[in-house]
């Protein structure tokens, strides 16, 4: 029997019967996110529960693939319609029969507060559970600080709501976030569970605290802070679960409320908000829908430098079988050893067993026979990032590889047009741009070619997926999207050196801004021997007319290549990474300035980081005008997850469209002006129009 549960449309909570248990299937596609009619349902269905004599108890579930999957995220932008979710959860509670809440699939955030109303919960193998509204920049609001406590302690439950991570099944019925696991079928497993309560209720509302030592606590609390980069929002949720063991039920409760419509509203949370639907557009790439990946086995990277072996270490950790070339045995041998070293700082941490890493290890064959890429279905090459060895590579493995395979070249600049024209197979030739160290970082460019066939294109996508990348789609242009954007940034903070700031003013400008690092850091941290020899060799057909600074050069011609060197942008003393300002770089710079005739100014840090993040926004303007990107919000994934934009601030587009128009404009004025001849303008108003 189902009944409706109320007139109004649209209604996606149904209320069934199993005998005398009531079976509330919430059935909101996709993810049955707890949206204002999933909560205006529930609080209904509870009613009828409550009320209906012929009704023991109550089992939630979803329908689809998953549990309620979260709160709707795209509501918290606006004011929340009542009835909110804890008014749900309160008559949960109210209810006198037990309710048990049926999880599969994923029950996180709000989706998770609601198991947390219930008496029970139960899930099925393969669920995840958790609160990550912190990596929304909130705290949970409908009792997630309070409830998990209870279950957990306060130091586990610091860190699983200051993480936001999500809990496998079988983790958290061993520490009680959910009371057991059931095997078979979840709903008769359920409705079982439910009915086995026999009336009895259990409020997470009325459970003591466990007791812990204030040690314990503030252990968790210090590690918590520190992994959140002390973020307001994270002190928060920190203070919330601590509150737990200090406040009366209610009283923490109404804090917690009040803190979640605080932080819900504010700045932080609308830009991490705009990179969680961000990442979901950057897999819609137009006209790809219907078309079907090619399936891929076996893969091989050709280069055992750093980049090979970190692409090689993603491909093995995601079970694929990888082939690893080089020129020689004996590179292709370091080659594994140092996959090895990675999968052993993996086993040394915990992370994985050693069993695990055997098993990854096992998947690579090390060789500097070219014959043995024979059979692999796609091939990416990590060699040294200069055209015509891209180039002579390829039409050296042609002969020797399947007419179908996929070439994939891992260029951060070069034109991938004249490597897949200089092939027989330009249709499956893409750029696989990954950053470095490359099993670690999240951001894949994958760079489309003017000749790149949708199935190619739909193929690196699924590829991407399967190793957990963050996929973005550029089109081809000199350092497709992140690389062309942070030289337009770096070029401005050179500007600035010449101006009147010193590096040190320069990186703690931006550091404070939120960046990990500033660009002078990063550079001592790579070393400025290669972009060096770069300009080296662009010197011949650089425009004179165009604004040129040489104090890089200057540098690099002392010897002073960065860290390695242990002298660059800054000074380092033997063993540490952390340099010092260093005066004889100062006069270098006071000289380059003189030498120009520029009478150096003074830049306040706000200066310093407009002009760095105007001249992004203006790079990112041009590059979606010329169509290398193809939506705002890919350029603000791409800066967020390659290039230490702080997430709080969305990317620099997110920033620019919630700056003051006619500021921000200014200073694109005053930058162009500041930046000479050949500087380009972008069309900043239309693109911030679009966001
Ligand atoms: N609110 C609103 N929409 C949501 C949502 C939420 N909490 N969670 C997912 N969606 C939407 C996505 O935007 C996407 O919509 P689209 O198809 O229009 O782009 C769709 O649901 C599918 O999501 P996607 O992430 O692409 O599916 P998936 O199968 O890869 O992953 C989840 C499913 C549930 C694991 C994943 O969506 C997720 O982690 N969601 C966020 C959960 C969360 O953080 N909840 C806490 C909120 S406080």
């Amino acid at each position: 029997m189902a009944t409706q549960v109320s007139d109004a449309a649209p209604n996606p909570v149904r209320l069934d019967r199993d005998g005398s248990v009531a079976v509330i299937v919430i059935d909101n596609p996709p993810v049955n996110a707890g949206s204002y009619d999933v909560r205006r349902g529930l609080l209904e269905a509870i009613r009828t529960v409550a009320a209906d004599n012929t009704i023991d108890a109550a089992m939630i579930i979803g329908a689809g693939s998953t549990f309620v999957a979260g709160s709707d995220i795209r509501e918290f932008g606006k004011p929340l319609e009542e009835p909110q979710l804890p008014a749900v959860i309160a008559a949960i509670e109210a209810c006198p029969k037990p309710v048990v809440a049926a999880i599969h699939g994923a029950s996180l955030g709000g989706g998770f507060e609601l198991a947390l109303g219930c008496d029970a919960r139960v899930c099925a193998p393969g669920a995840v559970v958790g609160l990550p509204e912190v990596t929304l920049g909130m705290i949970p609001g409908a009792g997630g600080t309070q409830r998990l406590p209870r279950l957990v302690g306060i130091a586990a439950a610091i860190e699983i709501v200051c993480s936001g991570r999500r809990v496998p099944a079988e983790e958290a019925v061993r520490l009680g976030m959910i009371d057991g696991l059931i095997e078979g079928d979840l709903h008769s497993g359920a409705v079982a569970y439910a009915r086995a309560r026999e009336g009895r209720k259990r409020r997470l509302s009325e459970a003591p605290v466990p007791a812990e030592t204030h040690d314990h606590v503030e252990k968790a609390a210090a590690a918590a802070l520190k992994a959140g980069r002390g973020r307001p929002h994270v002190a928060e949720a920190i203070e919330a679960v601590k509150s737990a063991a200090r406040l009366p039920f209610v009283d923490a409760l109404a804090r917690e409320r009040e803190v979640f419509q605080r932080l819900r509203s504010g700045n932080e949370a609308a830009a991490l908000r705009h990179l969680f639907f961000a990442e979901r557009e950057a897999s819609k790439v137009p006209g790809l829908a219907d078309v079907a990946p090619r399936s891929i086995k076996s893969i091989a990277v050709v280069g055992a430098g750093t980049m090979g072996v970190g692409i090689a270490t993603c491909f093995v950790e995601a079970g694929y079988a990888v082939t690893l070339l080089e020129q020689d045995d004996t590179g292709a041998q370091r080659g594994l050893e140092r996959m090895r070293e990675i999968q052993d700082r993996a086993v040394a941490t915990g992370r994985i067993s050693a069993d695990q890493a055997q098993q990854r290890l096992a998947r690579v064959t090390p060789t500097a026979n070219a014959q043995q890429l024979a059979e692999a279905d796609l091939v990416v090459e990590a060699v040294f990032e200069d055209m015509q060895v891209k180039i002579d590579l390829f039409r050296r493995l042609e002969p020797i590889l399947r007419s179908d395979a996929i070439l994939a070249s891992n260029t951060s600049y070069l034109d991938l047009d004249r490597i897949a024209a200089a092939t027989q197979r330009p249709g499956e030739v893409v750029g696989l741009h990954f950053f470095s160290p490359a099993h670690v970082m999240r951001l894949l460019e994958i760079v489309r070619a003017a000749q790149t066939s949708p199935e190619t294109l739909a193929t690196a996508l699924a590829v991407a997926k399967r190793i957990r990348k963050l996929a973005v789609v550029a089109r081809v242009g000199e350092g497709f999207i992140g690389n062309r954007i942070y030289a337009a940034y770096r070029r401005q903070c050179e500007f600035m050196l010449e101006e009147g700031a010193y590096p040190e003013d320069i990186d703690a400008a931006l550091s404070r801004f939120g960046f990990a690092m500033g660009p002078f850091a990063v550079s001592d941290m790579s070393g400025l021997d290669i972009a060096w020899k770069m300009r080296q060799r662009l010197a011949a057909t650089r425009d004179p007319r165009g604004r040129y600074v040489e104090i890089a050069d200057r540098l690099c011609e002392q010897g002073r290549f960065g860290q390695k060197t242990g002298a660059g942008w800054y000074l380092y003393s033997p063993g540490n990474r952390k340099g010092e300002a260093d005066p004889e770089v100062r006069k270098l710079i006071d000289a380059a300035s003189s030498a120009k005739g520029i009478s150096r100014q003074p830049f306040t840090a706000e200066k310093i980081y407009r002009r760095a993040l105007v001249a992004m926004v203006n790079e990112a303007a041009l590059l979606l005008e010329e169509g290398i990107a193809a939506r705002p919000s890919d350029v603000d994934l791409v800066m967020v997850n390659g290039y230490g934009f702080p997430n709080y601030e969305g990317g620099p587009l997110f920033w620019a469209s919630r700056e003051d128009r006619r500021r921000l404009l200014a200073d694109l004025d005053r930058l162009a002006e500041a930046s000479g001849h050949g500087f380009r303008k972008g069309n900043v108003p239309a693109i911030l129009d679009r966001m």
